[in-house]
């Protein structure tokens, strides 16, 4: 038997869980331990919400109420969705337990003794008007590249791009609306320059998913210490008796993952009851420590995270992080904030808890983003699970209360094409096993799908509505195969589809309903008696997909009402001061150590320019060279990265908000003018 720690990412308590947040953690995660505790593993799934940090005092401050009233609501919102959804946790707690405070200053202080953290001075924008410190995302300013009033001091939501809070213009607060000012703060840094190493050793000898791997190295290479406070009067103090650590807490994101080893101390406490038990499960090599989460929290869970239980010295280091992409709504972007969702109670009680499970388990985004269309999930479903799995175990279960006395009946002679089946069954199982331990759950599902159709096919073609007259006994046999097939088909649907299961477990009344014991066959079950069954699905009617598709058009309109404003107008002389021309690309080289910077040689007909672009991410510098682009020509010029960039080319940017270079329909001479 093996140990598993398995946690999900601690959900913000800002607002209600929808289909985004469950595809990309809790599903898979529920998924996974409900097979290893099928199998009868030593599992725990622990969770909680996240309580602190900047998000939560704006989110409250917006709301009209306080932090505490704010996570109080959203905490018991979270743990209702989740269980409206079937997603269980050995414990669920929330970062504002004192025993988390208690276990975070322990952690903090270990980390300060051993040297890790040390203070030093920083610059940080300060909104006057409120008194706060603000966080990038928190200034608001022009962005300037493409000039959007409204974007955020890390990124332009319209175009996309990664900004330096210092070069918006008229920077000003996002909670006051007032300009903002760049003030001097003290803070603890952690010194994860020093760890660079051992971290790289770490993630080089984990066998990840590539992405999340080549991320990890990624960061690892320009890894530099991270302030781990903030100036807020919200979230855990830190522990100190220093002058300037007054008013100050610590960071969310050094804090929140402590939290699932608070959590877990809290379950050994209240659910064990024993205080002790939480700790082979933080301490022994032997557990198996996976962090389900989602690709925005890769770095905190593969580096940062990490380098903190490295340096505490006690604990484990996570073996697995299977984080997921992100999943996209009707082939848009997902947005808590503009209600852009299906939230997670709504879409149970539009379909029911397990209708709504596997729709999601069908687009977990396990390697790329993945987009929920809401007809393609419910046809899908009703094809898979209603049609395939539902309507098999109903077809059996009635054919033995129906003819056969209710009884599982002894089988004669099995033939070839049984044999096969329950052939079928173990190498089925055998490669679902192997796929959901590679935390494949996509493939794993396709799998019990596959034996679905199969049984169902091998149904169909012996008939034994018609060997019921004609070959008694041989009806016998194909049902006493058949219901072996169902207990196998039950294990492999549990983990996505567990109450339904449940149910079906019930009707089949099986003494025992272990994973080991429900997928072999078991000759002893002839002559064991069913119950009365009734269908375990309802498929999801037209209706109903045409009414989510409506709402959701809807909804999106509601989200991006706000975008649609008309601009104002400008004069053509206001239009003429801007000078365009056609450059041709000569050269182009990455600016070391930015992953979208480009740096181009291009020929303006009587000279030639230097332009820094931020295409890195999208165009190879090697397949630039030669293709003519549009530039403003009489732009300021400035310095990034070092680099001065004298012009700026034109792109336009594609839904996802990627680059795409403006060109000439026909060449004309470098330096022409557009106008
Ligand atoms: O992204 C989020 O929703 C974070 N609250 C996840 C935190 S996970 C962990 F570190 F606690
Ligand atoms: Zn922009």
């Amino acid at each position: 038997m093996k140990r598993y720690m398995i946690t999900s990412a601690l959900p913000y308590a800002n607002g209600p869980i929808h289909i985004g947040h469950l595809a990309g953690a809790y599903l898979p995660a529920d998924i996974f331990t409900r097979f290893l505790r099928l199998k009868g593993e030593d599992v725990i799934h622990i969770c909680g919400t996240d309580e602190h940090g900047v998000a939560i005092t704006l989110r409250a401050l917006k709301e009209g109420v306080s932090p505490k009233e704010l996570v109080d609501r959203y905490h018991e919102r979270i743990k209702s969705d989740f269980s409206k959804f079937g997603i269980e946790f050995d414990h669920f707690s929330r970062t504002t337990r004192p025993i988390h405070y208690e276990n975070a200053q322990r952690f903090f202080l270990r980390l300060h003794e051993k040297g890790y953290l040390y203070k030093a001075k920083m610059k940080q924008f300060y909104d006057p008007k409120s008194g706060r410190f603000l966080p990038d995302r928190y200034v608001i300013g022009t962005c300037p590249y493409c000039g959007y009033p409204e974007a955020r001091g890390d990124q332009c939501e319209k175009c996309g791009r990664q900004i330096d809070p210092e070069d918006l213009k008229e920077a000003r607060s996002a909670l006051t609306g007032e300009p903002v000012v760049l003030k001097e703060t003290v803070h603890w840094f952690f010194k994860l320059s020093a760890l660079k190493e051992p971290l790289r050793e770490y993630v080089s000898s984990k066998d990840w998913k590539p992405f999340v791997k080549e991320f990890a190295l990624s960061w690892i290479d320009e890894l530099r210490d991270r302030a781990i406070t903030r100036d807020l009067d919200w979230g855990i103090p830190i522990p100190l008796n220093d002058y300037d650590a007054e008013g100050k807490v610590m960071y969310v994101w050094f804090e929140a993952p402590i939290g699932y080893i608070s959590a877990t101390m809290e379950w050994a406490e209240e659910v064990k009851g024993d205080p002790e038990a939480w700790k082979p499960y933080w301490t022994d090599e032997d557990t198996v420590l996976v962090h389900f989460i989602g690709k925005d929290n890769i770095v905190f869970h593969t580096v940062i995270w990490p380098a903190m239980l490295y340096a505490h010295g006690d604990y484990i280091l996570p073996t697995e992080v299977p984080a997921n992409a992100f999943l996209n709504l009707q082939g848009r972007k997902l947005s808590t904030s503009r209600g852009y969702a299906i939230w997670a109670d709504e879409l149970v009680e539009s379909v029911g808890q397990d209708i709504a499970r596997y729709a999601v388990a069908l687009y977990i985004p396990e390697k790329d983003d993945s987009d929920f269309n809401v007809r393609d999930a419910f046809t899908r479903t009703n094809a898979e699970l209603v049609d395939n799995f539902g309507n098999f175990a109903q077809r059996v279960l009635s054919f033995i209360n129906r003819y056969m006395g209710g009884k599982v009946p002894h089988p004669g002679q099995l033939k070839g094409e049984d044999e096969a089946m329950l052939r079928l069954l173990e190498e089925t199982v055998r490669k679902y096993e192997d796929l959901l331990l590679r935390y494949e759950i996509r493939l794993a599902l396709r799998e019990a799908v596959k034996l679905g159709a199969e049984a169902n096919r091998y149904y169909e073609h012996q008939a034994p509505w018609k060997l019921r007259k004609e070959d008694p006994e041989r009806a016998k046999t194909v049902l006493y195969v058949a219901f072996q097939i169902l207990k196998g088909l039950s294990a492999l649907f549990y983990p996505y589809v567990p109450s339904s299961v449940k149910r079906l477990w019930e009707y089949m009344d099986l003494p025992d309903t272990s994973f080991q014991s429900l997928v072999k066959p078991d000759p002893s079950l002839a002559g064991h008696p069913v119950k009365e069954s009734k269908p375990l699905y309802r498929k999801v009617e037209e209706k109903v997909i045409r009414g989510w598709e409506e709402e959701l058009k809807k909804r999106y309109e509601r989200a991006t009402a706000g975008d649609k404003r008309e601009e104002p107008r400008i004069k053509y002389e206001d239009f003429a001061k801007v000078k365009l021309r056609v450059a041709k690309i000569l050269e182009a080289e990455r600016i070391p150590k930015t992953d979208k910077l480009l740096k181009l040689t291009v020929d303006l007909g009587d000279e030639r320019r230097t332009l820094v672009a931020g295409i890195g991410h999208v165009y190879k510098p090697e397949e630039l060279p030669g293709k003519y682009i549009v530039v403003v020509a009489n732009l300021k010029k400035k310095k990034l990265r070092g680099v001065v960039s004298d012009g700026m080319l034109l792109a336009a940017h594609d839904e996802e908000g990627n680059p795409v270079l403006l060109t000439v329909e026909r060449e004309v001479p470098p330096g022409s003018e557009i106008g």
